[in-house]
């Protein structure tokens, strides 16, 4: 059976075809009546039209509505209507299943985004929300192929872990203990009697895991689910997100910028090239110069700038900003943004952080002062990757760990790799939603996840 994307595409050129879908719109006119039909299998629906002769398919057709998933048979025939190059000459109907207009959600004005995420079940069926999906599922596989391609190999790093791998101390706990019965007795959870007999949370990052394959494998990447429970209630967070984190042995700073700049040309690249049509209506409807701005970005080098210089730039701007900016300084969105959308004007990376603003396992610079970070920053958003070269010497390991007042005993197995067979070696984490985010337009980190899971939200 064919789709509607291969019908349009002239790919079935069978006489009488059925197409399956659900109605967008539905158009009378004197003497014929357009149903514009759509299945998901691409952005344009099919215009199915229909004589208004037969008194059995004016029946049928009175009974269609916007929503009703429906069966029509005919022939595909070229179209005379501007936007279409072939339309289906319906010879009959059949209504599957209605859908109300009295109480169908969805109706043929937009809603808004806000509405839509209350119906999110719903939301799927919106030219938008069906565009945002499609482009997700090819980006999902071209990140697949783009690590395998290039001999790395997919690694299911573990989903419940006992470590905070970005020591940001924002876990969500994992216990099977009975805590309301332990908030009656007023008595403290003994988790040797949890499930894991010990405390277990959700993982941050699959990084930490990801370099034990590394240092097995050599090239290895991860793409799975990372959940974090920061309250940050903006539209670049999630409590839930997916994250590609590849991890490369034998491999320097530079190494690891640019895998990721490599990385991101060839997701924009292909989201040009095969999600043409959604990124059109992305371009015409959402953010406006969006596919232009992809171009601009994938034709481009990176521009790289230290964070010490970035701060100085930021200092000489200090006038722009909330949150003043100083050497020292986690930087905020406000910064990110300048950095990228007014000085670099596409994305920069920035390298050589503050060792104090980030984790403890990031390779020291030999200041004292700083270690060999990479965040990526784009326009619209700010961060999209963050990365770095590892700490492969264990003494340092190890005297950054006591500094930080970490328990070396939890990270035996990490140290285990320096140990034995020690190499230089880094990796970055793209968060796929931002991503997507930066593919389409879209505004809200809540709009490109089926199921957006948040502070307060987990509907569905
Ligand atoms: O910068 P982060 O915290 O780095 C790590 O997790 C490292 N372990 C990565 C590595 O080196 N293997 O997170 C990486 C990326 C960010 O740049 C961002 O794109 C995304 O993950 N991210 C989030 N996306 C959505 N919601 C959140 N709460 C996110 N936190 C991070
Ligand atoms: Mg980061």
């Amino acid at each position: 059976m064919p789709c509607i994307k291969d019908l349009l595409a002239g790919l079935a050129q069978t006489q009488e075809v059925t197409v399956r879908g659900w109605v967008r719109t539905k158009r009378e006119l004197k003497n014929i009546v357009f149903l514009d039909v759509y299945d998901g299998s691409c952005f344009n629906g099919i215009q199915c039209a229909f004589e208004r002769a037969d008194p059995d398919a004016e029946a049928a057709l009175a009974s269609l509505s916007t929503g009703c998933s429906v069966a029509v048979k005919g022939k595909i025939a070229p179209s005379l209507g501007a936007g279409q190059a072939v339309e289906l000459a319906a010879s009959s109907v059949e209504l599957i299943g209605s859908a109300p207009a009295e109480t169908y959600p969805l109706q043929k004005k937009q809603h808004s985004f806000e509405f839509l995420r209350e119906n999110a079940h719903l939301r799927a069926r919106t030219n938008t929300f069906g565009a945002v999906a499609r482009v997700r599922s090819r980006l999902a596989f071209g990140v697949h192929q783009f690590f395998q391609e290039r001999g790395f190999h997919y690694v299911h790093t573990p989903i419940i872990t006992a470590s905070d791998a970005e020591g940001a101390g924002a876990l969500f706990q994992v216990t099977t203990l009975d805590l309301a019965a332990l908030a009656a007795s007023g008595k403290a959870p003994d988790y040797r009697r949890d499930f894991f007999e010990r405390p277990g949370y959700l993982t941050v990052s699959g990084q930490l895991e990801a370099e034990t394959y590394a240092s097995a494998l050599s090239r290895v990447y991860t793409f799975g689910p990372a959940f974090r429970a920061e309250r940050s209630n903006t539209t670049r967070h999630l409590a839930e997100f997916w994250m590609i984190e590849p991890e490369t042995a034998f491999a320097d700073l530079e190494g690891v910028m640019r895998l990721a700049e490599d990385f991101l040309k060839y997701l924009f690249g292909l989201a040009l090239r095969e999600c043409a049509d959604d990124l059109a209506f992305f371009d015409s409807r959402i953010k406006k110069g969006l596919a232009a701005s992809l171009r601009a970005a994938l034709e481009a080098p990176f521009t790289h700038i230290t964070y010490t210089d970035a701060v100085a730039e930021l200092e000489k701007n200090a006038g722009a900003f909330t949150f003043k900016p100083f050497w020292g300084c986690e930087l905020q969105s406000e910064h990110e943004r300048f950095l990228s959308e007014q000085a670099a004007k596409g994305p920069v990376v920035i390298t050589d952080f503050p060792q104090e603003i980030k984790p403890f396992y990031m390779k020291q610079n030999d200041d004292g002062k700083t270690v060999r970070a990479m965040d990526v920053l784009v326009p619209r958003l700010g961060e999209i990757i963050g990365g770095s070269q590892r700490e492969e010497r264990l003494d340092r390991l190890e005297s950054r760990m006591a500094a930080l007042g970490m328990n070396s005993g939890d990270y035996a197995w990490y140290l285990d790799l320096r140990r034995y067979g020690t190499v230089p070696h880094g990796g970055f984490g793209m968060g796929f939603e931002r991503l997507i985010q930066y593919v389409t337009g879209m505004a809200n980190i809540r709009d490109v996840i089926p199921y957006p899971r948040a502070a307060g939200q987990a509907d569905f």
